[in-house]
């Protein structure tokens, strides 16, 4: 049983993410997204929005044959994947850019738990310039975020952003 965690913010998911979790569905029996319970951060989406949106956007993926889980962790991302008896964890990497970061994760994360190892995965170039971060500028500056994120998320941004007004 080949099982990863695929760990991040997804603060919204968006369709760089679903190419990831697409591509690793074809490495592993069950991949587990896992949401960081972060509270230094202040989130658009709440961990339960996320978790929402997660399940339901997943939901195609996972009758693939893959098993695609969602869930949420805080702490050590090491004791979460020891936890749920993963062997991997799941980083897409963007540019070069994302790299040195990701490359400082990867090997902390070796040291503190050897036998769990990280595969970076590379998205579709489309979506190579998405990110969470991006998504959520473009989207409060008033521009269009069609094809960026799922139709759902989408639809939720919008009713986010009627709700806060
Ligand atoms: O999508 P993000 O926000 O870039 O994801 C970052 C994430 C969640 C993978 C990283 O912050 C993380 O693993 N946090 C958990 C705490 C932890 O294990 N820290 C040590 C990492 S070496």
């Amino acid at each position: 049983m080949r099982r990863a965690i695929y760990p991040g913010s997804f603060d919204p998911v968006t369709n760089g993410h679903l190419d990831i979790i697409e591509r690793g569905c074809k490495l592993f029996d069950e991949i587990i997204i896992s949401i960081l319970i972060n509270p230094e951060k202040q989130p658009f989406f709440t961990i339960e929005e996320r978790l929402e949106m997660l399940t339901d956007v997943v939901a195609d993926i996972s009758k693939g044959g893959c098993t695609v889980r969602v869930d949420s962790f805080r702490g050590l991302l090491v004791h979460y994947a020891v936890a749920q008896q993963a062997n991997a964890i799941v980083r897409g990497i963007r540019a070069i850019s994302d790299y040195e970061y990701e490359l400082q994760m990867a090997l902390m994360n070796r040291r503190l738990e050897p036998g769990i190892e990280t595969v970076f995965m590379m998205p579709a170039e489309t979506y190579s310039y998405v990110s969470s971060r991006l998504v959520k500028e473009v989207f409060h500056l008033g521009g269009q975020v069609t094809g960026l994120v799922p139709p759902l998320v989408e639809t939720r941004m919008k009713e986010k952003l009627d709700q806060t007004r």
